[in-house]
């Protein structure tokens, strides 16, 4: 039956970022379908500081609760032109956006590998393939990430192990709703969306769910782009 392929009944998802946003709609939708999720935010681990991962991660391992499904979703940006944008700021955001990424599945890589069945799915952005003029390092960042994901993906793809790259396109979150709720901005934004709409974090959880499930076993090294068109050239 199909809908058993979707059931995640006996895993752990560690979805970073999840106590709001699309995080959060993919944290409810992974638990929805049988997965023990583990709700992360600064305050269970930041993630600009190293250190506070490898604690996060030996509490895990202690615990005996390392996922077997890591959502690495929560990023940060600032809206800075490139010309200004200060280094400490630009460190930040490499860290968060992709070393954290890359440090934290290296440290679920043992237990997926050794039970032969993993998931990474990283959240990439729209600005991979458009960057927005000031945002130009958190694109940068997000397009280190999907490249990772490539590289990663071929070597672990006989160990049971998917890689992917899920791609939001503009989403109604805590980040922009500010800007989409400005009456010249929020227009101009939406009329840029070939479908003529922003989206909710629920319009993430379906394909998060499928990358996440036996039901997307066959997917990897992927970038799924969830963006009502926004990505297509031209
Ligand atoms: N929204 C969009 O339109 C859009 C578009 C393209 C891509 N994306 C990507 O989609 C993902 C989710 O975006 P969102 O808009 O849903 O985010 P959001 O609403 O801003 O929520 C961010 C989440 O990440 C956590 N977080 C932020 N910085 C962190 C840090 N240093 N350490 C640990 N956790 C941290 C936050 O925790 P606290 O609550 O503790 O702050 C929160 O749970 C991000 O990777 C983003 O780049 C979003």
């Amino acid at each position: 039956m199909l809908k058993e392929k979707f059931d995640l009944t006996g895993k752990i998802a560690l979805v970073t970022g999840s106590t709001r946003g699309i995080g959060k709609a993919i944290g409810d939708a992974l638990e929805e379908y049988g997965a023990k999720v583990i709700r992360h935010n600064t305050k269970v681990c930041d993630l600009s500081d190293p250190a506070a991962i490898e604690a996060f991660f030996a509490k895990l391992e202690a615990e005996g609760s390392l996922p077997d499904i890591l959502v690495a979703n929560a990023s940060v940006q600032e809206k800075i032109p490139w010309t200004e944008f200060p280094m400490d700021e630009a460190r930040r955001e490499v860290q968060v956006n992709f070393l954290a990424t890359l440090r934290m599945f290296q440290l679920c890589h043992p237990k997926m590998k050794a039970q032969k069945w993993g998931r990474l799915i990283v959240v990439g952005s729209v600005n991979e393939r458009r960057p927005h003029p000031d945002m130009c390092v958190y694109a940068a960042t997000k397009s280190a990430q999907e490249n990772l994901v490539r590289g990663i993906a071929r070597q672990v793809a006989a160990e049971g192990i998917t890689v992917n790259n899920l791609c939001p396109g503009v989403f109604y979150t805590d980040r922009n709703k500010d800007c989409l709720a400005d009456p010249v901005y929020g227009p101009k934004v939406t009329a840029a969306i070939p479908m003529h709409d922003y989206a909710m974090p629920e319009d993430a959880a379906g394909t998060a769910l499928l990358l996440a499930s036996d039901a997307g076993r066959y997917i990897t090294g992927a970038t799924i782009m969830i963006d009502g068109g926004l990505s297509i050239p031209g």
